[in-house]
């Protein structure tokens, strides 16, 4: 199938990136290339694949339909989402940078700048992307990148991506945007000026909490992007073949659980935010969200799947609700087709910023008056 073809999004997350016409035995489902190391020419010189850290027919499928779906000219894979923010970070600043972060994101990407770019004197400023003047007072002379996670996580707070790229881009810098919450089935930010799209594959792409992965999209065709194609293969971090494989199946029905999951959400949020136990929801999709007009504007087809809640009557509350609950396991990570809840403070290492009475709840596929009946005897006497 031609990559430059105009199909929509449903018909290129079943096709793009493979033909069964070129491959040899006319598979319908595409092989699994498991091999570190493929046969030189009798020459010597080498045929498309030479070694698999460089590159690999699964991982090449991969990043032809991530790339396609994202609307972008280049996709670069990584061995998790953090590999991918890394591989960014690392390209992009040097000593002497400044970064800007939000205040709310997630909690890896936090730790990432402090505790390994600091080390190599990159400055950051943490700022609430969803308030331009902060963002306009945070931009010095020396700040590179300015990096967006919207909806963030785990408070769902919303950034006007457009707003912050005319403004960045005005000044000479640089924006990232992790769209690992949102993804390209509700939000293209290349569409609204970022230069990077990053997403944690292991999230909504793969949707079945099997495989560990990352990306970064852009429409950029420089010696920055470049220089990330050579940073995947030179530091390695890169994916195994059988998750890239895993992967590209997982994304056939992608756009299928993404709308059945943000359905489910919009319910789950409306039930919650009027239950008398729950002192709190934070979901874009809600009209009492303070951004809720932004994400209207710039997140097509719905708000996303994940929910955080504020339980009345504090931690010990908190933990009870989420240990009675049935259906929904009490596990990090979202993006699955299962429904999970997480206590988020106790995951965000040595310094949490959480309130530690938040839950974040990852929606999935299950029916939802199955959902609501587990939250409702969970949050019953
Ligand atoms: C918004 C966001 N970005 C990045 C990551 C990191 O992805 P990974 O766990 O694949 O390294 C996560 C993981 O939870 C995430 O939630």
């Amino acid at each position: 199938m031609s990559e430059t073809s105009k199909h929509q999004l449903q018909t290129l997350a079943v096709h793009a990136g493979y033909s069964p016409n070129a491959e040899a035995n006319k598979d319908v489902a595409s092989p699994l290339h498991l091999s570190t190391t493929f046969v030189r020419n009798p020459d010597g010189s080498s045929s498309e694949y030479i070694y698999t850290r460089s590159n690999n027919p699964n991982r090449e499928m991969v990043e032809t339909k991530l790339a396609a779906l994202e609307g972008a000219q280049t996709a670069i894979t990584f061995a998790s989402g953090l590999a991918a923010i890394h591989a960014l970070l690392d390209s992009v600043l040097e000593p002497g940078s400044h970064l800007i972060i939000p205040d709310d994101c997630y909690h890896g990407t936090r730790a990432i700048v402090q505790q390994i770019l600091s080390r190599w004197q990159v400055e950051h400023t943490a700022v609430n992307l969803a308030d331009p003047q902060q963002l306009a007072a945070a931009i010095r002379p020396n700040t590179r990148l300015v990096w967006i996670e919207t909806p963030s996580n785990p408070l769902l707070k919303i950034a006007d991506i457009q707003k912050i790229t005319t403004r960045c881009r005005q000044h000479q810098i640089l924006t990232a945007c992790d769209n690992t919450f949102a993804t390209c089935i509700l939000q293209k930010p290349l569409e609204l000026g970022a230069d990077f799209v990053m997403h944690s594959t292991t999230k909504f792409f793969s949707g079945h909490s099997d495989l560990l992965g990352g990306v970064l999209l852009t429409n950029r065709d420089d010696e920055l992007t470049t220089r990330l194609r050579e940073f995947q293969s030179t530091a390695g971090a890169v994916p195994a073949p059988f998750d890239c494989w895993l992967l590209n199946r997982s994304l056939a029905t992608f756009p299928l659980r993404v709308m059945q999951q943000c359905a489910n959400a919009v319910s789950l949020a409306a039930y919650l935010h009027q239950h008398p136990r729950i002192e709190q929801v934070f979901y874009p999709g809600l009209p009492a969200h303070p951004n809720h007009a932004v994400a209207a504007r710039q997140m097509r087809g719905g708000y996303g799947s994940l929910i955080s809640v504020l339980v009345k009557g504090g931690q010990t509350a908190a933990m009870h609700f989420a240990g009675r609950l049935q259906l929904f396991k009490h596990a990090t990570s979202l993006g699955g087709v299962e429904s999970l809840i997480e206590h988020r403070r106790s995951v965000e290492g040595p310094h949490p910023i959480s309130p530690d009475n938040l839950l974040r709840i990852s929606v999935g596929i299950e029916h939802i008056d199955d959902l609501i009946r587990d939250m409702e005897q969970a949050l019953g006497d």
